[in-house]
């Protein structure tokens, strides 16, 4: 016996229900993976540690009094003083652009401290002027150049790198005394 076409119809999905449940199955699934992305950018995220190392810059010999001396790789300057060693950061605390030694412009540090009356740090960029301590003594820079902890091995001069250390003036404890 033929079916009556109301009947047929019944039976399965018309073509506008066909489309409205696969609308609202698009539209749930847009909404989910939304709803996922803005989870996972608010979920807190363990930030990377910085990587503390000692490093041996070398011994004591190799520094002389008065000229720093640049670890390209470890982004540091050690510099021998009537004090001791003390190692700073080569990135400017202004916008962090790296800071050069110009060892023959006049010197900024205390007269008469070093022999030579030359040698700063001078940063390119907007011109903060740095001492051999990496104590800023003109331009924008906000505050000396960040410290690393130096300590003797016997001779040789080893560098805690990781993070470098934000300091408002030098303490005696930034410098290992020789
Ligand atoms: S980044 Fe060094 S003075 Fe601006």
């Amino acid at each position: 016996m033929a079916l009556s076409g109301q009947t047929a119809r019944r039976k399965g999905l018309s073509r506008r229900e066909f489309i409205t449940i696969g609308w609202w199955a698009a539209a749930g699934l847009v909404l989910t993976e939304i709803s996922a992305g803005v989870i996972y950018s608010l979920w807190p995220k363990d930030k990377p540690k910085a990587k503390v190392e000692a490093f041996v810059a070398g011994t004591l010999d190799q520094f002389k009094l008065g000229e720093p001396v640049l670890f390209k790789k470890q982004r540091l300057y050690l510099s021998r003083v009537p004090e001791g060693v003390i190692a700073f950061s080569t990135k400017c605390t202004h916008l962090g652009c790296f800071v050069p030694w110009r060892a023959d412009d006049p010197s900024e540090d205390e007269p008469g401290k070093f022999n030579t009356g030359k040698g700063r740090f001078n940063c390119p960029c907007h011109g903060s002027i740095y001492t051999r301590y990496g104590v800023r003594v003109a331009g924008p820079a906000p505050r000396p150049l960040d410290w690393y902890n130096v300590k003797l091995d016997g001779s040789k001069v080893v560098v805690t790198i990781g993070k470098p250390i934000q300091r408002q003036g030098v303490t005696p404890d930034q410098i290992v005394p020789v």
